[in-house]
């Protein structure tokens, strides 16, 4: 089924467990990815960043992920990543987006309630799920980079106002995390993400630039109340890679097939791997 992201995190809470949330950049991963959720029997997450819901078209994302869904017989939630524009997020809200990630990390506390709520208000007028975020994770997504000393840890107590404030239903927490970081593993703080936990009671929290996250750290973040696990780069890293190779060993007048199929096989082994380790199994 085609469902929210309030959903599918209030059933990964009762089962210690988070779903992966997977940027796609194309139509082309989005069998990888959901089949091979469904063969993991776990929910799953499609998000898109707002250049890639414009390049795709929007309602042909909504379209493509209700059908999959209804196709492979498996929850999936279609996410808009990082939106900042209002205009954006209300053209994803319309088109059917069930979830939206308002990110007003870089703006003033009150600033970012404020954006943030307004958000809420339209989304849930068209059924759709809202992630905040306080803090800033580090690196570079889509081309916008961060630089280390701008990163700000979330504090346990705004977010605590933050989430009674806002109505959110998943909030992303900078507890040390980069996006983009794919050579080299994450310093995760612990420490930073147990006093969030304390503090917000088991509300769900939202990891970004999974990429760099270490297997060893995943359960780790779980057990802490990570219920949203979010991994980009290394499913465009191993799509390139795959492809790169493809259209090495292929003719000019291959199949276009035979250069995404490898690509796609990448990609879904990836998702194996990373959903085997989110459903924490112990
Ligand atoms: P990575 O690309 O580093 O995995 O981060 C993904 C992400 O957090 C998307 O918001």
């Amino acid at each position: 089924m085609y469902v929210t992201l309030r959903e599918v995190l209030a059933e990964a809470t009762k089962l210690n467990m988070a779903v992966g949330a997977f940027n796609t950049h194309n139509l082309e991963m989005l069998p990888a990815i959901i089949k091979v959720a469904a063969e993991q029997k776990t929910p799953v997450i499609i998000q898109t960043s707002e250049g890639t819901a414009s390049y795709v078209g929007h309602h042909n994302l909504v379209a493509v992920c209700r059908s999959m869904a209804d196709e492979y017989g498996v929850n999936v939630v279609l996410h808009l990543d990082h939106a900042k524009d209002f205009d954006e997020i209300r053209k994803a809200v319309d088109a059917g987006y069930s979830s939206i990630m308002f990110d007003g990390s870089a703006l003033p506390f009150k600033e970012n309630i404020l954006g943030t709520k307004r958000v809420v208000d339209y989304a849930k007028r068209g059924g759709a799920s809202v992630e905040g975020e306080l803090g800033t994770v580090g690196g570079t997504e889509d081309g916008v980079a961060v630089a280390q000393e701008d990163v700000r840890y979330t504090d346990p107590d705004q977010a605590v106002e933050f989430i009674r404030e806002t109505g959110i239903d998943a909030l992303a927490v900078a507890i040390g995390t980069n996006h983009g970081q794919y050579k080299s593993k994450t310093n995760i703080s612990f420490e930073q993400l147990e006093k969030i936990r304390d503090a917000v009671k088991g509300f769900p929290l939202v990891i970004h630039g999974g990429t760099g996250v270490s297997d060893e750290d995943v359960k780790r973040v779980i057990d802490l109340g990570i219920r949203k696990f979010n991994v980009g780069t290394d499913l465009l890293v191993n799509w390139n890679l795959a492809s790169r190779h493809a259209y090495g060993e292929h003719k000019e007048n291959t199949s276009a097939r035979n250069n995404v199929l490898p690509a796609l096989d990448a990609v879904a082994e990836v998702v194996e791997h990373r959903i085997k380790l989110f459903k924490n199994l112990g």
